[in-house]
């Protein structure tokens, strides 16, 4: 779609290349397929259906954290012996989703939500299959709030603790432990941290089977990051670097499956939030580009202090200027972006916001009684 198309849109919206969003599917099938590798995706980056039914189609399975996402799944036609639940807070009803569904796996973050799993599994007279989230203590070397594999955090089971839960394994009558999921966090761009998670991972691999367990699946989770910086000559992750770092690192056992649960590598860079600047406003320093997008559309600078790629689409000068790019929300957290390069700016200019597909959208709020315009879908 050429800008003046996009331009006849009531702002602030988002836009999906789904061209692009089916290249970057085919080039991840691809490179998993190489060594048999299954793709979950996670759900939460970006739940559009257009958006699932290509991702369920191309045959990839499905991550979820919540009951409404193991639904939302199933609606979408994910079958459910490919749709695994994770998540540190399961309500009691949403478990029930998972048991009625038979889904594929409970991702398991502690010795009590096994607890809980096992008592409604035996209510309903099932056995539910899980996997055991355990938490490496490998750094991602990422943001402190999308880092999760360390054990200052808050997810899954620390290695202290395994000694007891395999002594509990045999009294749990409806649980079938399957698997191990491991996940150290999100926009990780060195191959380091995977590295190191392949190595940690085959010592809890051995130390299961030391102990006659069998693991049937490991699952690595996700986070390979994306090119925020530059999206446009980079769009798609190199998921054959990626893939290739656990095919040389990781020793699993023959008979073991090898699942990832890939979220924004799969969909980051086929989304932008299309804006228009409302006012340029001067200030003691740097000007401000006032946008009609602000946190309310957009969390991510303001909660990760997160960079996107922001390009002025509409303008005719050729001329350089920094701005600090704000929206129009009561916070001073809501700020896209400070001393942003853009083409000289003014009111009534829009702006793209490139790489917005994964954790934009879904994260936007009604704060301030925001409207939410339609999304636009580029075929
Ligand atoms: C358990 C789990 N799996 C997978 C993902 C997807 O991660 P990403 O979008 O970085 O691939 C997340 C995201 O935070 C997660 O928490």
């Amino acid at each position: 779609m050429e800008t003046k198309d996009l331009i006849q849109h009531t702002t602030p919206f988002y836009c999906y290349d789904l061209k692009l969003l089916n290249e970057t599917l085919e080039e991840a099938k691809k490179h998993a397929k190489k060594y048999e590798y299954h793709i979950h995706y996670a759900l939460k980056a970006n739940t559009h259906n257009r958006i699932l039914n290509s991702i369920q189609e191309i045959g990839f399975g499905a991550d979820c954290v919540s009951g409404n996402e193991v639904k939302k799944a199933l609606e979408i036609g994910f079958p459910t012996s490919k749709i695994a639940f994770a998540g540190v807070g399961k309500t009691d009803e949403e478990i029930l989703i998972g048991l009625e569904n038979e889904i594929f796996a409970f991702n398991c973050e502690s010795i009590e939500e096994i607890e809980v799993i096992n008592q409604l599994a035996k209510e309903q007279n099932k056995t539910a299959r899980i996997a055991l989230r355990l938490n490496p203590n490998v750094d991602a070397y990422t943001h402190k709030y999308i880092t999760t594999g360390l054990e200052e955090n808050k997810f899954g089971i620390n290695s202290w603790e395994l000694e007891n839960l395999i002594e509990l394994l045999p009294s749990w009558a409806n649980i079938e432990l399957t698997g191990l999921h491991f996940h150290i966090g999100s926009q990780i761009t060195s191959m380091t941290p995977f590295k190191n998670l392949c190595i940690r991972v085959n010592e809890l691999n051995k130390w299961f089977s030391e102990r006659n367990i069998r693991i049937q699946h490991l699952n690595l989770g996700g986070g390979l990051g994306i090119d925020y910086n530059e999206p446009e000559k980079n769009p798609i992750p190199d998921f054959e670097l990626f893939f290739g770092v656990f095919n040389q690192f990781l020793e699993p056992f023959s008979h073991q499956e090898i699942h990832f649960e890939l979220g924004r590598s799969l969909v980051g860079n086929c989304g932008s939030l299309i804006s228009k600047v409302l006012y340029i406003k001067k200030g003691i320093k740097t000007n401000f580009a006032i946008l009609d997008a602000g946190m309310t559309e957009l969390l991510r600078p303001a909660i990760y202090q997160a960079y996107h790629y922001i390009e002025n689409i509409t303008t005719a000068s050729d001329n350089k200027e920094f701005y600090d790019v704000v929206g129009p929300i009561c916070e001073s957290s809501d700020c896209f972006g400070k001393k942003m390069e853009l083409k000289e700016t003014k009111r009534g200019d829009y702006v793209k916001i490139h790489s917005t597909g994964a954790y934009g959208e879904v994260m936007s709020s009604k704060y301030n009684l925001r409207e939410q315009n339609p999304v636009v879908f580029l075929d």
